[in-house]
């Protein structure tokens, strides 16, 4: 059997901005340099990803707009980057067109999940799919394709807005097509602990999602948003900065929900079924990770009142249409010596310094 994709994610918020493309290279920069062989896929036709990565598509590059449209395999649009274990789909601007020539063709949404199925090249461990800031046919294809989502969410008033729209997007695609789907966890980005501001949401957020909610949150750090230009990872770019040392949490944690790594001292839940109960779950105590980034941590401070102005209108325009045949999934559980890929060694970011430029 190939199961070759051991486990898969998508990085998914339909808001702009809110650090899924950071979270998609820091985390699997991070897995990488722990030894697992990660592939991360660019489903945003603004390719931040991609350029983060330092790959400028040339005009012959293959990008995922050739394995969604023209059907080529996933073998044949894998690049390496500058980071070991780590490769990479690039997106380029020709995707914001695959919406449209995609409109009327049947089985749209299952393109991508079809490529993992038939994938046999070198296994990877994990691949990661860093969305567009849209619920479109890109954000269907990773729905459908993967097997956990990560939702990034900014810690501010209003963060909430558009949360339900997604769980139902989220629902729909896990009652139609993809019966497996689990929320791994909601991560908060760009919280400053110092903002009462920050705590406030934090609280809030707990209160909304209980244990879904990372205990791990990633603070703002200007290293974070320089990386990117030099093409490289937090780890090599910064690799003594929060914000390596808060990616670092976030890739344990991520082992940890995945039950890869240890777990500390109070239990880890697992991947939660997407249950979407509209009843939030129970507020949790749970510490964060990262060590300064728990005095972002209220214990228990009054959350904010309630966002009514969650968007209630039912997910459409992404399933609805979608074809009832599914092909039943190959991308079983991970054989269990993929999993000894992830060794533990906590400076391995040093190693990998990337050529500069
Ligand atoms: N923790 C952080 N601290 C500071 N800047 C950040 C942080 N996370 C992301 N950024 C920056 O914020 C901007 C939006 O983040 P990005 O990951 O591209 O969001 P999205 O992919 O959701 O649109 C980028 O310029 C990025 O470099
Ligand atoms: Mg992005």
């Amino acid at each position: 059997m190939p199961g070759v994709v051991v486990k898969s994610i998508a990085v998914i918020n339909q808001k702009g901005g809110v650090g899924k493309t950071t979270t998609t290279v820091n985390l699997g920069a991070g897995l990488a340099h722990r030894g697992a062989r990660v592939l991360l896929l660019d489903m945003d036709p603004q390719a931040n990803m991609t350029l983060h990565l330092d790959r400028q598509p040339e005009l012959e590059t293959p990008t995922m707009t050739h394995l969604l449209v023209d059907t080529r395999p996933l073998e044949a649009v894998i690049l390496p980057t500058a980071i070991d274990n780590l490769f990479m789909v690039p997106a380029d601007t020709s995707l914001s067109g695959v919406e449209q020539v995609l409109a009327n063709r049947i089985g749209r949404e299952t393109i991508l999940r079809e490529a993992f199925e038939d994938y046999h090249g070198t296994p990877f461990d994990f691949v990661i799919v860093d969305c567009p800031p849209a619920l479109g046919v890109l954000s269907a294809n990773a729905l459908v394709a993967v097997d956990q989502v990560i939702i990034p969410m900014q810690a501010e008033y209003f963060s909430l807005q558009g949360m339900t729209k997604l769980m139902e997007v989220m629902e729909l695609v896990k009652r139609r097509l993809n019966p497996s789907l689990d929320l791994l966890m909601i991560l908060p980005c760009m919280v400053n602990p110092r903002t009462n501001l920050s705590s406030e949401v934090l609280a809030e957020l707990r209160e909304h999602f209980g244990q879904a909610l990372a205990r791990t949150s990633v603070r703002s750090n200007v290293k974070l948003a320089e990386a990117p230009s030099f093409g490289v990872s937090i780890f090599e770019h910064a690799p003594d900065s929060n914000g390596a040392a808060d990616y670092r949490a976030v890739t344990a944690e991520f082992l940890q929900r995945q039950g890869l790594e240890p777990a500390p001292a109070e239990e880890v839940p697992a991947a939660e079924p997407l249950a979407a109960e509209t009843t939030p779950p129970q507020a949790t105590t749970t510490q964060a990770t990262t060590t300064e980034a728990a005095d972002s941590e209220p214990a228990d401070s009054a959350a904010p009142p309630a966002q009514d102005a969650l968007d209630e209108s039912a997910a459409d325009g992404i399933t609805e249409s979608s074809p009832a045949e599914t092909t039943t999934r190959v991308s079983g559980p991970a054989p269990a010596d993929r999993t000894t890929a992830v060794e533990s060694h906590e400076n391995a970011g040093e190693r990998h310094h990337a050529a500069e430029g």
